[in-house]
């Protein structure tokens, strides 16, 4: 099977796997130290983002529209409330993954970004449609949480693509999900990739 849209996860956890607190905060995703670690690049190299809905409750309760002009897919069975995004494009879908992913590619977008938990594992489970992902670990324990990953019915194969460390302590790991769908040819590799391939090779 072949499709011509990639979709790539590019997250932050603690070393005990969880994206938030359990009362979503994230502040131990704070290393203090602001050194870049590719997420600019990962960002332009996206044409569209689909996120959970805590995640978009996150970013509602943060107050400010994290996506600039890029459309944004939240996924929720329940309605949600976009009025008060200015700037921003914003869909709601449910449903399967895979018919979600079939009607993103039928508009055309070819590197969608998938962020939260939930919807990772969805999108995991159902005949593995994450390509690429690029998780950086902070150095903390906090317990307990929002997991990045959860229960499987079967073992998901990854292929480790680089291993990159930062000042603070944060190691970013990036994994190709061995059993995606291929991407069919003409979809064009996104610089970004080709300059973390780079960075990968010096370290
Ligand atoms: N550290 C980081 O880098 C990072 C990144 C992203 C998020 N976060 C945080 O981590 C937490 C993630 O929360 P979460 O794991 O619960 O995940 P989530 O994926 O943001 O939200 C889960 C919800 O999304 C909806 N959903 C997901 N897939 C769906 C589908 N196929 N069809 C219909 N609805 C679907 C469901 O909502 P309904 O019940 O409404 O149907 C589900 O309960 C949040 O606090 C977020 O702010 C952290």
């Amino acid at each position: 099977m072949q499709r011509s849209i990639k979709l790539s996860v590019f997250c932050g956890v603690s070393v005990d796997g969880f994206l938030a607190r359990p009362d979503h905060k994230v502040d131990f995703l704070d290393t203090h130290e602001q050194e870049p670690h590719g997420y600019e690049e990962f960002y332009g190299s996206v044409d569209m983002v689909v996120i959970g809905r805590n995640t978009y409750q996150f970013v509602v309760s943060y107050g400010q529209w994290l996506y600039g002009k890029k459309p944004v897919v939240v996924l929720s069975s329940r309605p949600i409330d976009s009025s008060w995004i200015k700037n921003g494009v914003v869909e709601q879908m449910a449903g399967e993954p895979a018919r979600i992913v079939a009607e993103l590619e039928a508009r055309g977008y070819r590197h969608a970004y998938i962020d939260g938990g939930v919807t990772i594992q969805r999108f995991l489970v159902a005949a593995e449609l994450i390509d690429r992902m690029v998780i950086s670990y902070v150095p903390v324990l906090i317990g307990s949480g929002m997991p990045l990953f959860g229960p499987l019915p079967h073992d998901i194969q990854l292929r480790h693509v680089a291993t990159r460390t930062y000042r603070g302590g944060l190691v970013q790991n990036e994994y190709q999900v061995a059993g995606a769908p291929k991407l069919a040819k003409k979809q064009t590799p996104t610089p970004p990739a080709k300059k973390k391939k780079g960075v990968a090779k010096k370290r």
